[in-house]
């Protein structure tokens, strides 16, 4: 039995790990602590909030107090740090969230974590643990900048981040380490590619396209729509993580990825030929038949600032040394979401309108 507690569980990709982790671990204890700002939707929990082994904490991780007590409370083993401001194009509209968020925010669990779990202090004046536990940092490939036509970021790559967000998510990656040599807190770091798939907030390429084409509104593509990501499943990011946490050694970095990479306009073609065959052949409760999707929609738009070319990871550490595999082709995964996005569009309509921010007083005032 582990308590673990994930940060940032009702955002997208914390909320599919919740859900990996509860089905993979029926055993584990899990604690999700999101401060529910704009990207955090407990809807995206509705199908585990009854579970026994999940408890959802409403606060912040940059809240000192708070975490220290929620520490006490449940007496975590594992922490695994998803919370974050994570959409680039806002970083560069408001920096500073970023800075507060992932950075302070960051160092505040870390503390929590070192003071809670310390049992002494070594030969050498180093703090001592507690067996088995472990401080995981969900961190990303931006840190590492962007590469021309050809490279991969290896987990030795310089950092070199180019946006306030890859900024803050660097800087988080350092304190990770710091208190890793310093303190020898048994720290992991896992650096992943683009995620897609269910419940990806539509302010994203891929959610906010498919959004957009079911409604025949045009398609924003930033400069020429070149630039390349290497796109994951999110179910793979989570076994990929689950890997980490278990076979990982503590004060390494894992890249993970699965050697997709797609150019933009590519992926915006890919979800207008898709969506309007589904709509032209399926039965979904949708009034659009798919007839006026066209590539008419693509508008071409002013350029993201500082917008990185290309992204693409070297995966070769997770897989040979940890065994671990991604179960999707992007192929299959992006048709899958792209079905889940046409059969969810009453989960679409509520983040879209708003609506998934009364969740939590509506679901909570009854406990
Ligand atoms: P998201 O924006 O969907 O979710 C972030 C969650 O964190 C939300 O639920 C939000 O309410 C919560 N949160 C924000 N500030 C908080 C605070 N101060 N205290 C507590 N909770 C807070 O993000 P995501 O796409 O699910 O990304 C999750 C993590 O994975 C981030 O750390 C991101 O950097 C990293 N990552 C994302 C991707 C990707 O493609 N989306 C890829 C690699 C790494
Ligand atoms: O690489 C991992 C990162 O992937 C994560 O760390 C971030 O949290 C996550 O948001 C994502 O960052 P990107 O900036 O790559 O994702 P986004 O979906 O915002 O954009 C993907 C690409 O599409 C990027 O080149 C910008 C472009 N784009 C995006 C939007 C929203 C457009 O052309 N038009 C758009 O409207």
């Amino acid at each position: 039995m582990k308590t673990l507690l994930v940060t940032g569980g009702a955002g997208f990709i914390g909320s599919n790990f919740i859900k990996y982790m509860l089905a993979q671990h029926p055993d584990y204890k899990i604690i999700n602590l999101d401060a529910l700002t704009y990207a955090g939707n407990l809807e995206n929990l509705t199908d585990i909030e009854d579970n026994p082994n999940y408890i959802f904490a409403k606060g912040d991780i940059a809240d000192r107090p708070f975490v220290q007590k929620l520490f006490e409370s449940y007496d975590f083993d594992t922490v695994v740090n998803f919370a974050a401001e994570s959409h680039v194009d806002r970083s560069i509209e408001n920096p500073e969230i970023f800075i507060q968020t992932n950075i302070m925010g960051t160092q505040v669990l870390l503390d929590a974590a070192k003071n809670h779990w310390k049992t002494g202090k070594d030969a050498n004046g180093y703090p001592t643990y507690r067996d088995g536990v472990r401080f995981h940092q969900v961190s990303t490939d931006e840190v590492y900048g962007a590469l021309g036509k050809t490279g991969m970021f290896t987990e030795s790559t310089p950092m070199a981040p180019n946006s306030p967000y890859s900024a803050s998510k660097a800087s988080a990656d350092l304190i990770v380490r710091s208190y890793g040599e310093t303190f020898k807190l048994p720290v992991t770091i896992s650096r992943c590619s683009n995620n897609y798939g269910p419940y990806h907030f539509p302010e994203k390429l891929i959610p906010l396209m498919i959004s957009n084409v079911v409604e025949l509104k045009s398609l924003p593509v930033y400069g020429d729509g070149m630039q390349i990501r290497d796109w994951l499943h999110v179910e793979d990011h989570c076994s990929g993580i689950d890997t980490v946490l278990h076979k990982g050694v503590c004060g390494e970095v894992y890249n993970i990825g699965g050697n997709n990479e797609k150019a933009n306009i590519e992926i915006v073609n890919l979800i207008i030929k898709s969506v309007s065959e589904k709509l032209r052949e399926g039965d979904y409760a949708i009034d659009n038949d798919g007839s006026e999707i066209s590539t008419d929609l693509i508008t071409y738009v002013e350029d993201r600032l500082g917008h990185d070319r290309r992204y693409a990871i070297d995966n070769t550490k997770i897989t040979t040394e940890l065994g671990w595999e991604p179960s999707y082709t992007f192929e299959e995964g992006i048709v899958e979401t792209i079905e889940w996005y046409l059969n969810n569009q009453e989960w679409l309509g509520q983040v879209k309108s708003g609506g998934y921010q009364k969740y939590y007083e509506n679901m909570y005032s009854k406990k």
